[in-house]
């Protein structure tokens, strides 16, 4: 299946197919519906240096082709991650990539430092759009500043493959992209959920207790794809491209638009086993083109 890797900087992948972070657990929670090993890669769950207890209930809402959540980045802290799960998952025959989350620069870096004591992760990704407390509360991938300083400060720390995972809830996404490059992020992946809300109209009442929260789905897919091809033509770091892929086909139209690995989030809800089918998907594209490595698809969109 050599047709099917693609690299990451350092990081190697079998195929380019990787689970997005918050709709996929450890690992563990999938391992009645598919085999792991299949995959490219897994993001596990937004980690932090302290357990979060998450935002109040409801938190979570149907959209049309898509949903709203504010979870809140609930998980029990990087230190039951790294005695108590990492165990667990490190030796799946996949690469193992902790979301790091924060909610200050130290915060970011205390994180990262102590998964460095974890020789089984192979790379990070920073989620950065997460609020920024000492700035007033707006996230650190909203403003090009803040995100090269995050950026900066866990690359001093981090010397495996760094992906930053961009917030799509700015102007031009491009700009941040080259900011994080700039410091030395390996690679950038996009997009993260796009702010958006929901109302009960017989109660009058927001659907999330948060009032706003994060949309994702089939339904961001358009805007996603379109900022995987303007990120593409703007930084020379690989892409990572996520947002509302539910078939190989959506997969395939990612690379062509530039990424060169992908994530499947929100459709592992409706298809636990949705991400082996984009594998299979994929190769059987290729096959049938005769296209000797997917590697030959990256940014090849014709304009
Ligand atoms: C329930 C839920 C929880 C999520 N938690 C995280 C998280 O902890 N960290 C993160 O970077 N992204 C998180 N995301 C965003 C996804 O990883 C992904 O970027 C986004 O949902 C777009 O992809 P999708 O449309 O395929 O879901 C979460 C998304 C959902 C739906």
């Amino acid at each position: 299946m050599d047709k099917l890797k693609v690299n990451i900087g350092n990081l190697f992948l079998k195929n380019p197919v990787m689970t997005a972070s918050g709709t996929f657990g450890n690992g563990k929670e999938y391992t009645d519906f598919i085999d792991l090993s299949r995959l490219g890669g897994i993001c596990v769950k937004g980690t932090t240096i302290h357990d979060r207890q998450g935002n109040a209930y409801p938190r979570m809402a149907e959209t049309p082709s898509g949903m709203l959540n504010a979870v809140g980045l609930q998980n029990k802290g990087v230190n039951y991650f790294a005695e108590k799960i990492y165990p667990e998952i490190k030796d799946y025959d996949t690469n193992i990539i902790v979301n790091v989350s924060g909610s200050t620069i130290e915060d970011y870096v205390a994180c990262t430092e102590r998964l460095v004591e974890l020789d089984k992760i192979p790379a990070i990704e920073l989620n950065i759009s997460c609020p920024n407390v000492k700035e007033g509360g707006m996230a650190f991938g909203t403003c090009t500043t803040s995100a090269a300083a995050v950026t900066k400060a866990v690359r001093r720390v981090w010397n495996r493959p760094l992906i930053v995972k961009l917030s799509p809830n700015v102007t031009d996404i491009t700009e941040i992209a080259r900011a994080v490059e700039a410091e030395g992020a390996d690679s950038v992946s996009l997009i993260n959920t796009l702010m958006g809300m929901a109302i009960d109209i017989h109660r009058r009442r927001p659907k999330l207790s948060t009032v706003t929260g994060g949309l994702s789905g089939p339904c961001v897919k358009p805007v996603a794809v379109r900022m995987v091809w303007q990120t593409y033509n703007a930084v020379k770091i690989p892409i990572i491209g996520m947002g509302g892929i539910s078939c190989w086909e959506d997969a395939i139209e990612f690379i062509l638009a530039g990424a060169t690995a992908i994530q499947i989030g929100t459709y592992n809800f409706i298809d636990p086993t949705i991400s082996v089918k984009v594998v299979d998907g994929i190769k059987q594209y290729l096959d049938r083109n005769g296209i000797s490595s997917v590697k030959e698809l990256i940014g090849a969109l014709e304009v």
